[in-house]
């Protein structure tokens, strides 16, 4: 055969095998779509004890009083949006009472908060006992008005004392914060069953050591590799510290969790990064509690894999904090070797696509991976004039309803976010609250996602459309 003809056969045999793998993939892999009239309707009646509620973090309703590594960052010139400062953010500490008034305004049963490291110890072993008094009362409180609360304990900040040290990477970050953990669970154990250790730990990861852009600013894969391990460790640490002292408490970590799709099904290099993307940003944590063995693919990250058997066991259960799908295609020009292309739906305020079913396969993915039950940690949307929200609000909840009637044991919602707050590196112009708050005068305005909110508590208690 002339050389030509053999290079033309070597041509179509191969371009045959990369379009057979494509549809392969894409079979295994089928992109979810589900008709919009399908998540519209008036939802089911949803378990007793099913708990619905909104989320917030201290450091977004409060500023940080320099006393976390975020309040100090936010120092550094050109760190956040328009050159904003969290300072006191919401004034939610003058309003704890109000604020959790509009829990019970929403028909909400529970509250997912979290406790402010840097203010509970703000320097290494001073204890403000002070403001653990505020937690207690919090909770206290709460559950005098019928509200659970599921307590995380790590959300991004970290005292600053620790982050001078190396923040995650400090060599005792995982010992610290196990005795911060048992701390917590003396003090609130009697009040606090649910308790989230760390707060996508991922983000974190991603946001602090990848793409420099959150505490400590560092752009390092090695580092990036050291912080994972180390917040596996912590993790750990405080899960057991927790259950320790309140044997009956519930103990889980909380990741983001993202649906990543290659840009082109035609593409094996796209189908290579999204698989890539998933393994390391939404399942690499995970994967690690359940087989005690440390591991983050991640390029560049030059880990081997480490032996924790303290890992094992450590989820009661998940939280998935669930907010958009993102498309990716392959690409050298970054260090993650992604880039992302925009999706075709509708978009938040800050661009993030809203596409509910990405949500369910995140979903019974992660229940395929680890059997054990989720929560629904965060799910909400940026959207200053509630365009959007009140469908996104029902057609997330129409999904978790489905997960339910799957079989997959979710236990509760919360909506991010119970009011507008500092939104770390964006400052505070994108607005995720339910309630939106006016940062002139503090006041805080029910956005029209409150009535929507409020007829899905009574739809999934069973008390019908609008008896709310
Ligand atoms: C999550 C985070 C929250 C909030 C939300 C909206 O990543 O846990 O603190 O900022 O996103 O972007």
């Amino acid at each position: 055969m002339p050389l030509p003809a053999i290079v033309a056969l070597a041509l179509v045999l191969l371009g045959g095998a990369w379009a057979a793998a494509c549809l392969l993939l894409s079979r295994r892999r089928p992109s979810l779509e589900l008709p919009e009239e399908a998540l519209t309707g008036p939802l089911p009646r949803l378990p007793d004890g099913f708990l619905l509620g909104a989320a917030t973090a201290a450091h977004q309703l409060d500023g940080g009083d320099g006393l976390s590594d975020w309040s100090r960052f936010e120092e550094e010139p050109g760190r956040i949006a328009r050159g904003e400062r969290s300072g006191t953010a919401t004034g939610h500490r003058e309003r704890v009472a109000q604020d959790l008034r509009l829990l019970v305004e929403l028909g909400a049963n529970a509250y997912r908060l979290s406790l402010e490291w840097a203010r509970l110890e703000p320097e290494e072993g001073r204890i403000d006992e002070a403001e653990w008094e505020r937690a207690r009362a919090e909770v206290a409180l709460l559950r005098a008005s019928g509200i659970t609360p599921m307590v995380t304990l790590l959300h991004f900040t970290l005292p600053a004392w620790l982050a001078a040290r190396g923040g995650l990477i400090a060599p005792d970050f995982a010992e610290r914060f196990g005795v911060f953990a048992g701390e917590a669970a003396r003090r609130l154990g009697r009040e606090v069953a649910l308790w989230g250790t760390i707060n996508e730990p991922n983000v974190q990861i991603v946001s602090g050591y990848v793409e420099g852009r959150w505490p400590p600013g560092k752009r390092s894969p090695r580092q990036a590799g050291r912080a994972f391990a180390a917040a596996l460790r912590g993790h750990a640490a405080a899960a057991h510290a927790v259950r320790a002292v309140v044997p009956l408490a519930r103990v889980g970590p909380v990741l983001a969790l993202v649906e990543f799709e290659p840009a082109s099904r035609w593409s094996l290099l796209d189908w290579a990064a999204a698989g890539l993307a998933a393994a390391a940003f939404d399942w690499a944590f995970l994967d690690s509690i359940r087989t005690g063995r440390i591991r983050f693919p991640f390029p560049e990250a030059g880990l081997a894999r480490e032996y924790a058997p303290e890992l094992l066991g450590t989820a009661d259960w998940i939280g998935v904090n669930y907010y958009t799908r993102q498309r990716l295609r392959f690409s050298l020009r970054t260090r993650t070797r992604v880039a992302q292309v925009p999706g075709p739906g509708a978009k938040s305020d800050l661009g993030w696509e809203i596409h509910p079913p990405s949500f369910l396969t995140m979903l019974r993915e992660a229940w395929r991976r680890y059997r054990v039950p989720i929560f629904v940690t965060e799910n909400g949307i940026a959207d200053a004039a509630d365009v959007h929200r009140p469908a996104y609000l029902r057609t997330h909840m129409q999904i978790v309803a489905r997960a339910l009637a799957e079989g997959i044991p979710v236990g509760g919602y919360f909506h991010w976010s119970l009011i507008d707050n500092f939104e770390w590196a964006e400052g505070f112009a994108p607005r995720f609250g339910l309630y939106a708050v006016d940062y002139a005068t503090l006041e805080r305005k029910p956005r029209g996602s409150v009535a929507v909110f409020r007829e899905i508590a009574s739809e999934i208690r069973g008390e019908g459309r609008g008896a709310a």
